[in-house]
């Protein structure tokens, strides 16, 4: 079984909570056999619906069925177990993997998702409970870095719990990647994207015709060869990277009236730039803490900007990041997440914007991207 055509995606509405609540019962029928009542041993549809609604779920999907999920709970001030109530501790729950399926790199794989989205969701540590006498579970989370942290019991369970946490380290190793590398990944044949990039950036000049433009994770400048600065005065390129602003200034510094290279991390806040009539971040936003970003966004931008961006899409059978002759490029597999297109309309939304337009790019590689303009239209509801 080559788990690599199994497909992890977020829970849909259509996906049947009745296979889910099987492939949990199924799932711990093991554990129910050694004594221990979890609750996913015997819980009804409507139970795994409410768990399922508690959070963030993903499924694992291997034609058509699901065969593995989890739920990924944001801090609960009000829970019993101490840990879990404190800001920046995410847990997961009703994790499963379907019995012929286990031992063989799922598990290990959904929790690589499960800790980018709480990473991305701004989590500092990821937590879980699990019976303290399921030895071969708790050892296993210890394989994968977790530690003990605390006991609790629970009213539904027969047993006592250990509380285990891991510290999510910042994956981000975009500084680690010579620029030379990945411009060279990123316009081979086989992957195509500078030239989607960079006919992006042209296509959002010509239609929005900003004065000032700011693209963030500008790397070498990609595109902004085809900026027009007889429209465009103002460039502002944004990337943590210092090698590749460095690059980027002396190839593109001197063809605007005025351009400005900004060094800084957008996962940790707001840049210190003067606001901008408009901001394209392409394939970035996979690499952020999306709700930090969003948060901030609305304050970078002049009344009715315009925040534009080009997201990759899940490709069945493909890596997220390309195969590519660059070891180098190896290294962003860890630290990509996919950004789904509703979460952002709905972090988007509840900022001010309002989508003005989007098209969805299937290149000739396999792979399909998602490009989208946001107006800022509306006061955000919390500045
Ligand atoms: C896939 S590239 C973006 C594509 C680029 N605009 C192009 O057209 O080739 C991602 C860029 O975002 C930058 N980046 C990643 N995480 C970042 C962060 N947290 N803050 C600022 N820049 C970041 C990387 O250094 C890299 O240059």
């Amino acid at each position: 079984m080559n788990i690599e055509h199994i497909r992890i995606r977020e829970l849909r509405p259509d996906d049947s909570v009745a296979a889910i609540t099987e492939l949990l019962h199924t799932s711990y029928t093991p554990l129910a056999a050694m004594g221990f009542k979890y609750l996913a041993t015997h819980q009804d549809e409507a139970t795994t619906q409410q768990r399922l609604q508690g959070g963030i779920s993903i499924v694992a999907e291997l034609d058509g069925a699901i065969v593995g999920t989890a739920t990924l709970r944001a801090p609960e001030a009000e829970s019993r177990c101490a840990w879990y109530s404190q800001p920046g501790v995410w847990s997961f729950g009703q994790f499963a993997v379907r019995p012929d399926l286990q031992r063989n790199g799922l598990g290990a794989r959904l929790m690589r998702v499960i800790e980018r989205r709480a990473f991305q969701h701004g989590a500092t540590e990821l937590a879980l409970d699990t019976a303290e006498g399921a030895t071969h579970l708790v050892r296993w989370y210890e394989r994968l870095g977790f530690r003990f942290i605390q006991h609790v019991s629970w009213d539904e369970t027969n047993y006592r719990s250990v509380v285990m946490s891991k510290r999510l380290p910042d994956p981000n190793p975009w500084l680690r990647i010579p620029l030379s590398d990945y411009e060279a990944h990123m316009a081979l044949p086989s992957v195509a994207q500078s030239q989607l990039l960079a006919s992006t950036l042209q296509s959002i000049v010509t239609r929005f015709q900003p004065r000032s433009l700011a693209i963030f994770g500008a790397a070498g400048g990609n595109g902004l060869e085809l900026v027009d600065s007889a429209i465009v005065r103002r460039v502002v390129a944004l990337d943590f990277n210092p090698d590749y602003l460095r690059v980027c200034a002396s190839r593109h510094g001197a063809s605007f009236a005025e351009f400005q290279p900004v060094l800084h991390d957008l996962s940790q806040g707001a840049p210190a730039i003067e606001p901008v009539e408009c901001i394209f971040a392409g394939l970035v936003l996979e690499y952020l803490r999306l709700d930090v970003f969003c948060s901030y966004l609305p304050s970078l931008l002049t009344a009715a900007g315009i925040f534009a961006t080009v997201l990759q899409l899940p490709a069945d059978g493909l890596p997220e990041v390309s195969v590519s002759p660059f070891p180098s490029l190896t290294q962003l597999q860890p630290a990509f997440a996919f950004v789904s297109p509703t979460h952002l309309d709905d972090l988007l939304s509840a900022q001010g914007f309002s989508r003005l337009e989007d098209e969805r790019h299937d290149l000739n590689t396999g792979k399909s991207f998602y490009f989208v303009a946001y107006q800022l239209t509306n006061q955000p509801r919390e500045r």
